[in-house]
């Protein structure tokens, strides 16, 4: 574990909250998380140095923020590219249980998405509604994006073998792919992909893996999350004023704005790893290897060459797992956002950095690595089978374990 101290001094501008966390609580964890690929090229490196000034920037009225949003920055949700400590809130109608998504969702007249705030004066916010019983609200912390561009490389055939496997257990370990819908327009930039609006894809993004690129997912987060307009999401979302622009006419922002922010995600590295073979040998032993796949391989034409024909050490298998009522958020498949992803699903979170993360699991409800494991266990979860051979584990051997984890 790095100390404050070590902080490289090339990226402190970036890092002010970081110093500002070390000096001020003692208990903080390190911030040292955010450094691009290793051996990166001249030219994406500049890249990557100017898709993170941007990730950090907060957009302004006359920016075109709104009509409606939640927060001004990537970064205020991602803050250090790790989780929150900003949030999305979701709303759902759900049944006696307080799970399943009741039939009915009328009452959520906009969605499932709560949007607070309003850039446009005197327009309605979209809130979960105060009179209807049975709503559900849940949060989403904006999950850490170290590593993403490993997954967004990593081949779809290499899922559908791990989904395939999975098929035939009889354990209750049975993910499956999230097939999605590539939501934007075409993007300018075709060298990650050339898909096009409504083409089917293998969702790898968001915690329900509901989109399947990260430019796809960007321009969602600038629509949805910052009322920002681009090329590739070009209508403002609709709201309960039926207001359909804000304080910049038009188009918000530019393929580059996009494109840049989505390169910086692209290219974050993993952290440095501090694992032990004893430890990897319980990871596998408990089950815990069969939803979190410590490695899969990527494409040999991914257009970032350090990321093209690996084997990306990703810890997740990418697929949709039933983690039982607990976790379950209440949010019904397709009109809830997450495409084929019910309430009870979630993709099994990439384990990256997990050392720099203040909380754990989607809405950061556990503080500790070993409050997240516990709560995996659950009424339906598809971890149960882990779970107990989890408790079976000698002392030492949860330790290792936990270290194991922690080092990734
Ligand atoms: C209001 C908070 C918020 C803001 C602002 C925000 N995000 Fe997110 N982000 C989230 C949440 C929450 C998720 C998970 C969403 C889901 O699964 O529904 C997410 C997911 C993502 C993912 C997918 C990560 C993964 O593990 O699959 C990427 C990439 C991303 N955001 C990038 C961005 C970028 C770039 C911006 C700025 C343009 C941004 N976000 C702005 C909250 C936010
Ligand atoms: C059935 C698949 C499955 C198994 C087995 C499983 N996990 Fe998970 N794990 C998940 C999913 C899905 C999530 C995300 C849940 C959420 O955010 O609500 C997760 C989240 C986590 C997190 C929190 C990550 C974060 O970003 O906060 C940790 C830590 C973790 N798992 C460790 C383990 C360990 C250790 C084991 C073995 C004892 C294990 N998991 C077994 C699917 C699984």
């Amino acid at each position: 574990v790095k100390s404050c101290a070590s902080l490289s001094g090339v990226r402190l501008a970036l890092f002010g909250f970081a110093l500002l966390a070390c000096s001020s609580e003692a208990q903080a964890p390190p911030a040292a998380a955010v450094e691009p690929l290793a051996g990166l090229s001249r030219e994406l490196s500049a890249t990557f140095d100017e898709g993170a000034v941007l990730f950090d920037t907060p957009v302004r009225r006359e920016n075109g923020l709104g009509p409606l949003y939640t927060r001004t920055s990537c970064a205020s949700c991602h803050a250090g590219a790790l989780r929150g400590p900003g949030l999305v809130q979701k709303m759902s109608v759900v049944s006696e249980d307080g799970v399943t998504p009741a039939s009915d969702q009328s009452s959520l007249a906009f969605g499932h998405t709560v949007r607070p705030l309003a850039a446009v004066d005197g327009i309605s916010s979209i809130l979960p509604p105060a009179d209807v019983p049975n709503v559900k609200v849940s949060a989403r912390l904006g999950p850490p994006l170290l590593g993403r561009g490993y997954i967004e490389a990593i081949l779809d055939s290499e899922i559908e073998r791990v989904a395939a496997e999975q098929a035939t257990r009889t354990d209750g370990i049975q993910g499956r792919i999230n097939r999605v819908t590539y939501a934007s327009e075409p993007n300018v930039d075709r060298s990650f992909h050339t898909l096009a609006k409504g083409d089917e894809a293998i969702g790898r993004f968001g915690l329900k893996a509901r989109a399947a690129t990260i430019d796809d997912f960007v321009a969602d987060a600038f629509q949805s999350d910052m009322g920002i307009t681009t090329p590739l999401r070009p209508l403002e979302l609709a709201n309960p004023s039926g207001v359909t622009d804000d304080g910049k006419v038009g188009i918000d922002a530019d393929y580059d704005s996009v494109n840049l922010r989505a390169m910086y995600v692209r290219m974050l590295e993993l952290p440095e790893r501090h694992t032990t073979e004893d430890g990897a040998r319980l990871f596998a032993e408990s089950a815990c290897a069969d939803c979190h796949v410590p490695s899969l391989a990527t494409r040999a034409d991914y257009p970032i060459p350090e990321l093209a024909g690996i084997r990306a050490p990703v810890y997740t298998d990418m697929l949709l797992h039933r983690m039982g009522d607990a976790l379950a958020d209440g949010v019904p498949a397709e009109a809830g956002g997450d495409a084929e992803a019910t309430s009870f699903e979630w993709r099994t979170a990439p384990l990256i950095g997990l050392r720099f993360y203040r909380a754990y699991l989607h809405d950061g409800r556990a503080k500790t690595i070993a409050e997240a494991i516990e709560m995996h266990r659950g009424n339906g979860s598809q971890a149960n089978v882990a779970l107990e051979r989890f408790d079976a584990l000698s002392d030492s051997d949860r330790a290792a374990l936990l270290a194991f984890v922690a080092g990734l």
